[in-house]
C-alpha cells in the first residue's frame, strides 16, 4: 500500500495508517537476532520503530549504527496498554521495509557526549553536540522564545525591522560597553574604508520612530571587550524596541509587560511547545508585576550593608561602575527581578537623558534576573539637539559622523526610549542555563569562531 510522508510528531494522526518517515538514528536496541528497536529523531520528535523481519536486509541492520539517516516504511500502531517497552507518545511504527540513506561511524555522537569534562572538545564538536538530546532540547526552547519574543512585539502592534551590521560610527570604547574593558568594538574593511559590527542598533531604531512609530528588530550584536566568562558572548541576539512619545515610568512599565507577556505565553497550557520550557526548567515560572525597582543609590547603600566589596576592600561609591560581579552577588542574594534605576551619568552612555531633579543621573535601568544577572538595559534618551551635541562632547566623540543621528533632534524630536534584551541571557534565566554557550547554537567566544 502506498505510504503517506510524514514527520513524527504528527504520527499519532496517522494511527493504523501506513506512513513513510525519514530521520537519524537516536537511539538503537537489538533483542535476540530478528527484533531491533530503532529510536528515530526527525528533528520534530522521537519515535519508537520496530523491525521484526529482517531477513531482507540482515547485515544492515546488523550493522546499523546510531545517528545514521534512514528512511523507514511501516504502519502507526499504538502501544497496547501496560506494554512493557516506553515509547513517547505510546505510538510506535512497525516497520515493514527500510532503507539505510547513509550510515554514521559507530558510537554516534556518544563519543563525543561522554566526554563532558573537556568544554574546548565539546565546542569543537558542537555541530555533532548539537544532535543529543538536552543540546537540541535548548536550540528548540531558543526557537520558541525567539517566536513569542516576536509575537509580543507585533501583537502591541510595534514594527520590525532590519537595521543594517556593519556600521560606520566609530565610538570611544565605552559607548555600549559601560563595564570599559578593553575596545568593544570589531573592525573591518569595507571597500577599502575601516567599517564596524554593530554594537546596538539602538540609534537606528531611534531614526525610524519617526517614520514607523513603535519599532523592534532582532538583530545580532558584537562587543569585542576581552571577557572570559559564563554570561559574554562576542556576538549575540539583541531584540531592541523604541518608543516615541513615552515617559521614563512608560518605559519601565514596557519592560515589565515584555518579560511578564512572554513568560505567560510560554506557560499558557494552549501552548504544547511551553512544555519543552518545563522539561528543562521544572522551576520556571511568571515573575509577578510590578517587578522591585532599585535606584543606582539603592543599590551602592545595599552592597554596603551587605558588605560586598571592590578587590580593593573599599565599598563602592555613586563614582563607581558596579561590575557584573557584585551586582550578580545581590541579585542572587534578593532572588527576585530587579529593575536597576537611575544610573549615574558616568557610567552611561552619551545618549543617555539626565533626570530632570539630578542633572548627575540619568533616566535609564537595567534589569536584573537571578542567577544571571542583567539581561536587559534600557533609558530615555537625549531629545534635545544642543544637550545632544554637549553630550557627545563631554564624552570626546566627533559629532561629524552622527550627523543622521543628530538630525532626529532638528526634525520634529519627542521625548522617547528603548530597551536592549540579550536573548541568550533571556534564556539563561528561563532555562535555568549555567553557561551562555548552552543558550547559542555556535557560540562567538573570546578566541573562537570554530565551527
Ligand atoms: O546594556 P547594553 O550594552 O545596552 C545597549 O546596547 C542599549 N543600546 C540597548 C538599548 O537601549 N536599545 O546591552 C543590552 C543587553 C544586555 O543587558 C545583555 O543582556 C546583552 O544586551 N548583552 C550581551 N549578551 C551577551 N554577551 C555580551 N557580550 C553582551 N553585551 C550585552
Ligand atoms: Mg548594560
Amino acid at each position: 500500500p502506498t505510504a503517506k510522508v510524514i514527520k513524527i510528531k504528527d504520527s499519532t494522526e496517522h494511527r493504523e495508517r501506513r506512513v513513510k518517515i525519514q530521520g537519524w538514528v537516536h537511539h538503537l536496541r537489538r533483542e535476540g537476532k530478528k527484533l531491533l528497536f530503532i529510536q528515530l529523531r526527525d528533528g520534530t520528535g522521537y519515535l519508537q520503530c520496530v523491525l521484526t523481519n529482517l531477513l531482507s536486509s540482515t547485515y544492515e541492520a546488523i550493522t546499523l549504527t546510531t545517528e545514521s539517516s534512514v528512511t523507514l516504511f511501516g504502519k502507526v500502531m499504538e502501544l497496547p496498554p501496560g506494554s512493557h517497552h516506553k515509547a513517547p507518545g505510546d505510538h510506535e511504527l512497525i516497520v515493514d521495509y527500510w532503507e539505510l540513506i547513509c550510515g554514521a561511524p559507530s558510537g554516534g555522537t556518544y563519543y563525543i557526549l561522554d566526554k563532558k569534562s573537556n568544554v574546548d572538545f565539546q565546542l569543537d564538536n558542537r555541530h555533532i553536540v548539537i544532535r543529543g538530546t538536552n543540546t537540541s532540547k535548548n536550540l528548540k526552547a531558543a526557537s520558541l522564545v525567539t517566536q513569542l519574543i516576536r509575537e509580543h512585539h507585533l501583537d502591541r502592534g510595534y514594527m520590525e525591522v532590519h537595521p543594517p551590521c556593519i556600521v560606520q560610527t566609530k565610538t570611544e570604547s565605552s559607548l555600549f560597553d559601560s563595564n570599559k574593558i578593553g575596545s568593544s568594538l570589531f573592525e573591518l574593511q569595507y571597500y577599502g574604508k575601516k567599517a564596524y559590527l554593530t554594537q546596538s542598533s539602538q540609534l537606528y531604531l531611534e531614526s525610524v520612530i519617526a517614520a514607523l512609530g513603535d519599532v523592534f528588530c532582532i538583530q545580532k550584536s558584537f562587543r569585542a571587550g576581552k571577557f572570559r566568562t559564563s554570561y559574554h558572548l562576542s556576538e549575540f541576539t539583541h531584540i531592541e524596541a523604541e518608543f516615541p512619545f513615552i515617559t521614563f515610568k512608560n518605559l519601565l512599565e514596557k519592560i515589565e509587560d515584555l518579560v511578564v507577556s512572554v513568560c505567560d505565553r510560554i506557560t499558557n497550557p494552549n501552548n504544547p511547545l511551553g512544555q519543552l520550557v518545563f522539561e528543562i526548567n521544572p522551576d520556571f515560572r511568571t515573575p509577578r508585576r510590578p517587578f522591585k525597582r532599585m535606584s543606582y543609590t539603592e543599590v551602592i547603600q545595599y552592597l554596603k550593608d551587605n558588605n560586598i566589596k571592590k578587590i580593593n576592600g573599599t565599598f563602592y561609591t555613586l563614582e563607581d561602575d558596579i561590575p557584573e560581579s557584585a551586582e550578580r552577588t545581590m541579585i542572587n542574594k534578593i532572588n527576585e527581578p530587579i529593575l536597576v534605576c537611575r544610573f549615574p551619568k558616568g557610567v552611561k552612555p552619551f545618549y543617555t537623558k539626565k533626570c530632570s531633579d539630578d542633572p548627575q543621573l540619568t533616566e535609564s535601568v537595567d534589569l536584573l534576573m537571578p542567577g544571571v544577572g542583567e539581561i536587559l538595559g534600557a533609558s530615555m534618551r537625549i531629545d534635545n539637539y544642543d544637550e545632544l551635541i554637549k553630550a557627545f562632547i563631554e564624552k570626546e566623540i566627533e559629532p561629524s559622523t552622527y550627523y543622521w543621528y543628530s538630525d532626529q533632534r532638528k526634525f520634529g524630536s519627542c521625548a522617547h526610549g528603548g530597551y536592549g534584551l540579550g536573548l541568550e541571557r533571556f534564556l539563561m534565566w528561563i532555562l535555568n542555563l549555567d553557561q551562555i554557550c548552552d543558550a547559542c547554537l555556535y557560540p562567538r567566544i573570546l578566541d573562537r569562531y570554530k565551527p
